[in-house]
């Protein structure tokens, strides 16, 4: 078991077919719904921290209708497949999604039209939906107790413990729009602004991305992981980082701010250094588009960083240090994981509901990759150029570029799609196995 991975029987611990493709369905969708908002209104790159308007309503159509979609697709299937447990069942993961989409969509409408109405109900949809993935992830948590994941079940327990304080703080901010209650409360709005964006991005994002990499990169790279509990002190002196600027935000002390920033930069440091360990080791020379993205969202996560510790002092907008994180770093990297993930989910449902399987090669489609690999990172370069000269035409050029990505990532899940359709027709359905006879008695 070379990659870490056990995919011995992982075809039993799949959630249920239709999840996948209405996922990455929606991802996709919101994913070009977000670049045409940009490209309509390219001042709203510029503007997203000045309150509702299109600004706020495209950060959220990325960071809940991209990002909470891959989580809430990603953490329910990938979790069972590497610690060797159930997956939920449909319907208990249906809720969830529709919660988290339909929440999603409410909000944005609320954020776009200013309407405080929409936004406190897309709020309370969403914290809903994520209320009840919060309570499905604890008990796929518990049931993997024993598994040995240490770092990756470290990562969730902690990633879990951010998302239950984003989503009060987002639902808190959303009220307050429509009662003014912060008003009568010591907590000031935009320091609980500033919480709920360092708990999200950094937090929740930050820490899954700790956990899933320590065993996605050796499983895509084909390489030995390092051993399971490795990064366990980085991740925990990651998430005292993030924890304490979160607080340090809500109570407005600098220092304390400046310590958690310090504390988190140098986890990530040493954790992208063992990833690139980690590459140095691996079997699979040419990794391919995917490693592109990967690896550029490496770079991107610290120039995020960095760029965090600019907006803080005030020599750069908040704006590019978001570009750099949320654009940059989170949605590369995403990109770069599901156009693995994609084709090795259908190879695996082939396995469970065809005569044959098919292998994972007949799903993979490089020039496709390629392509979308090439349009997200120009859309990037275009979007932080843009901020970064408060340009509305290249920020217009890289909504155009983010508008093909996303495109061609809903072109390219359709086409693995169609392929595992046309290969089930091909060598027909997988027959269920005949009970075993009975003895004779
Ligand atoms: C329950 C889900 C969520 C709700 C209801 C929500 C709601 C909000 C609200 C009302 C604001 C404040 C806007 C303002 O007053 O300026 C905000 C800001 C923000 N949210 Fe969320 N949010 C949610 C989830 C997320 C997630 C999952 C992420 C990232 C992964 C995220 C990232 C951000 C960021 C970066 C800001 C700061 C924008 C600024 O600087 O003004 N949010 N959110």
């Amino acid at each position: 078991m070379l990659t870490g991975v056990p995919l011995a029987g992982a075809e039993r611990r799949l959630v249920s077919a239709p999840v996948p493709p209405l996922a990455v369905t929606v991802i996709g969708l919101a994913l070009t719904a977000g670049w045409l908002l940009l490209a309509v209104t390219p001042e709203a790159a510029l503007t997203v921290t000045g309150g509702p308007g299109p600004g706020l309503a495209a950060l959220h159509l990325l960071t809940l209708g991209v990002l909470g979609m891959a989580v809430v697709l990603v953490v329910p299937q990938i979790l069972p497949v590497v610690t060797m447990v159930p997956a939920p069942a449909l319907p208990v993961l249906m809720p969830v999604h529709l919660g988290v989409a339909g929440g999603a969509v409410t909000l944005v409408t609320g954020f776009l039209s200013g309407d405080s109405l929409w936004m406190a109900a897309g709020a309370t949809t969403v914290a809903g939906g994520l209320g009840l993935f919060c309570l499905l992830w604890a008990r796929l948590l518990w049931q993997a107790r024993h598994s040995g994941m240490g770092d990756l079940l470290l990562a969730n327990s902690l990633a879990l413990l951010c998302l239950l304080l984003i989503a009060a703080l987002g639902v808190s901010l959303s009220l307050d729009y429509r009662t003014g209650f912060l008003s009568d409360s010591p907590l000031e709005h935009g320091a609980l602004v500033w919480a709920h964006a360092i708990l999200a991005v950094h937090g929740l994002m930050g820490l899954l991305v700790m956990g899933y990499s320590t065993v996605l990169i050796p499983m895509l790279a084909v390489a030995e992981p390092q051993g399971r509990r490795a990064n366990r002190p980085l991740i925990l002196l990651y998430a005292a980082g993030v924890l304490t600027a979160a607080f340090s935000a809500v109570i407005s002390a600098d220092v304390i701010g400046w310590l958690g920033w310090a504390t988190a930069l140098l986890a990530v440091g040493l954790f992208l250094r063992g990833m690139l360990t980690v590459l140095k080791r691996r079997l699979r020379r040419s990794l391919g588009p995917s490693f592109w993205l990967i690896r550029l969202s490496w770079g991107l996560w610290a120039a995020g960083l960095l760029a965090g510790a600019g907006a803080r002092i005030g020599w750069l907008s908040p704006e590019l240090a978001g570009a750099l994180l949320l654009p940059g770093w989170l949605l590369t990297l995403l990109l770069g994981i599901l156009q693995r993930i994609i084709p090795f989910l259908a190879s695996m449902h082939s396995v469970r509901c065809c005569a044959r399987p098919a292998p994972l090669p007949r799903f993979e489609n490089r020039r496709q990759t390629a392509a979308l690999s090439l349009a997200h990172a120009g859309a990037v370069l275009l979007l932080t150029a843009g901020i970064a000269l408060s340009s509305p035409l290249l920020i217009r050029g890289a909504a155009g570029m983010g508008l093909l990505s996303g495109l061609l990532l809903l072109f390219f899940a359709a086409g693995v799609f169609t392929r595992l359709l046309s290969h089930r027709r091909a060598v027909g359905p997988r027959r269920p196995r005949p009970a075993p006879s009975s003895p004779a008695l």
